[in-house]
């Protein structure tokens, strides 16, 4: 596809990406010329059969935004071994009523030195445990021919010390070195250190490591086996591109750009959110839209509000297709282990009046930490400060405060700080795990109900719900981390543990913990697909319930009504709600009375109103 065979559309596009590139990459003329070699060649090599996605698509773009989509991340290894393993379990998928599948890092990475897949030797294979890069083109065949889309990660902030630029930068090949942040002493490093903050300040303190082989420092701002890629270098972000383009043609949906943020650096700075990253994420989208308009990018955007939603870019020049609620999620944990909702209030207000056409994925829990990046401005009026409340927040989701059923771990504990972070599975963090030990009935019914509502409160926001692999059975912590050399450091692997396709088994079962959540899950998600309420251009606001452990959502679409109550706290709650309308309660089809709407502890209600004067 030489540039005189590009659309009307991809044309015009093409002229918004020289602009970008020749203004980033000034004097860098052959290189604008190499990446449009790249884009030529990505869309000779583009799959009919992705093309014809891309045509559909084209037509129907907010496609992603429908209200029946439910997305699931999951590991390759830990669900089933294998990619051909995933295939052969579609049909689980399926029965979970996911339709976007998120597969964790597989492509080839040093088994010891890995950080979960996210630590990438080569960017065109995949791990030779879990299958072929033929084996990923046919999975995601067969995905799509089910209406599942498939998302992977894009490591682009680093590769593996082991990937073959690196390798060469090591043997003391120029051109490498310049890919990477190489320096021959460590006086600008120290430079850097005074305003970059530290990632993992435990398990890997600081941002650049000694490379004995090159007698040089080099930039490693996550793992010092994870070298920052410097891009810019504009055979850089050509490489990386080509790389991306690649993973789309191998049926890739949803590019995740991983720890996009970071992808910029400059001395004097804390070389995060650069302006010069949404230059690269925009023309990124630019070079997406003239290959393969198809596509998704979500942004990993681990950041406070402020600073997440700039990644969507402007309506006229978007960047990332969706972003992570990622305050929202942590905001949530707060209100589990405090039973006050006045934070979530806030955080979800904020979101609430965003422009509808945001995308967001919304979740409880992922393969990561618990960051408590909070908004503390907001705490502090009343009397909460930042660090005792971390650990008040810590204390209580590993269980250490007195009563507290959750059964978490500290992720990179930082005592100079007070900075530790959180992990576990949502039902350990629920309490599912402590019941069972103990065999409490009670408590186990509780902690299931919490675990239910949270569930029930993601599904009531506007966006894309993900599950983490597991939750939908309700699945503990893996303890089984602490004895394998490899991970042990790394508490996250608390939450990353084998599906339990035993434990699966009882799903069918709703008077198991596994068959109550799943089957709960599934009446939730039937019941958002089925109710325009639940669409995204639906309006969205806090609803006043008189109650500060008590969190009021309502919504409106088109005639339809919805009042959906979370009841944090430890007791049963009766609260008032001054909406007007009549209510029937969506899961159990009973009328509601507004002015005394009862909540078992850890309970929600989801109450609807059609209005006469809409209705068909
Ligand atoms: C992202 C990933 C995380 C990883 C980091 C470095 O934040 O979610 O798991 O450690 O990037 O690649």
């Amino acid at each position: 596809m030489a540039n005189h065979r590009l659309s009307k559309r991809a044309k015009a596009l093409t002229g918004e990406l020289e602009q970008l590139y020749t203004s980033l990459y000034p004097g860098h003329e052959r290189a604008y010329r190499e990446m449009l070699k790249i884009i030529d060649r990505a869309g000779d090599e583009r799959p009919a059969a992705m093309k014809a996605l891309d045509a559909k698509r084209l037509k129907a773009p907010d496609w992603y935004k429908s209200r029946d989509m439910l997305g699931m991340q999951l590991y390759v290894q830990a669900f089933a071994g294998t990619l051909q393993g995933v295939k052969e379990k579609l049909g689980y998928i399926e029965k979970c009523g996911v339709n976007y599948l998120h597969l964790m890092p597989l492509l080839e990475s040093p088994e010891d030195r890995s950080d979960g897949g996210y630590a990438v030797s080569d960017f065109r294979r995949v791990q030779p445990a879990l299958g072929t890069m033929s084996d990923l083109a046919e999975l995601t065949a067969e995905c799509h021919d089910r209406g599942i889309s498939v998302c992977l990660d894009f490591v682009m902030n680093h590769t593996s010390e082991d990937h073959e630029w690196a390798r060469r930068a090591r043997a003391g090949e120029a051109e490498y070195q310049a890919r990477y942040f190489f320096y021959d002493d460590w006086s600008i490093p120290q430079e850097f250190e005074k305003t970059v903050p530290q990632v993992f300040p435990t398990t890997a303190p600081g941002n650049f490591s000694w490379c004995e082989e090159a007698g040089k420092v080099v930039m490693t701002t996550f793992y010092p086996y994870q070298w920052d890629l410097n891009y810019a270098n504009p055979d850089v972000f050509n490489a990386m591109t080509e790389n991306m383009l690649y993973l789309c043609n191998q049926g890739v949906d949803v590019i995740r750009l991983d720890a996009v943020p970071y992808i910029w650096k400059e001395l004097g700075t804390n070389c995060r959110n650069l302006p010069q990253v949404h230059t690269l994420v925009r023309m990124m989208r630019l070079v997406c839209e003239i290959i393969c308009p198809g596509t998704l990018l979500l942004g990993e955007v681990v950041m406070e509000p402020s600073k997440v939603v700039p990644y969507f870019g402007t309506v006229e020049k978007p960047e990332c297709h969706m972003l992570y609620n990622v305050t929202t999620m942590a905001s949530i944990w707060h209100t589990v282990a405090t039973k006050d909702t006045r934070l979530l209030q806030h955080q979800l207000g904020q979101v609430f009046v965003l422009p509808k056409e945001y995308g967001f994925l919304n979740y409880i829990r992922c393969h990561d930490d618990i960051g408590w990046g909070l908004d503390y401005a907001f705490l502090s009026r009343f009397g909460n400060w930042e660090v005792p409340h971390k650990k008040y927040l810590n204390d209580y989701l590993t269980g250490k405060w007195p009563g507290s059923p959750a059964r978490g771990e500290l992720y990179n504990d930082d005592p100079r700080l007070g900075d530790a972070r959180l992990c576990g599975t949502t039902a350990s963090l629920c309490g599912v795990e402590a019941a069972r030990r103990e065999g409490d009935g009670a408590k186990l019914a509780w902690a299931l109900r919490l675990d239910l509502m949270l569930h029930a409160l993601v599904f009531t926001m506007s966006g894309l719900p993900i599950l983490y692999s597991g939750d939908e059975i309700a699945q503990g912590n893996d303890l089984s981390y602490h004895n394998d050399p490899l991970k042990a450091a790394d508490s996250r692997y608390l939450h990353r543990g084998r599906m339990d396709w035993k434990a699966a088994a009882l799903a069918r079962d709703e008077s198991t913990p596994e068959g109550f959540m799943f089957s709960g899950l599934r009446r939730l998600e039937t019941l958002r697909g089925n109710r325009r309420v639940f669409d995204g251009g639906a309006d969205v606001w806090i609803v006043n319930t008189g109650d500060d452990a008590v969190l009021g959502i309502g919504r409106y679409f088109r005639g339809e009504k919805l009042v959906a109550l979370f009841n944090f706290s430890e007791n049963e709650k009766t609260v008032a709600v001054h909406e007007l309308g009549d209510y029937t309660d969506l899961l159990s089809g009973e009328k509601a009375d507004l002015s005394a709407v009862s909540l078992p502890s850890g309970g929600f209600r989801w109450l609807i109103c059609t209005f006469e004067e809409t209705k068909a």
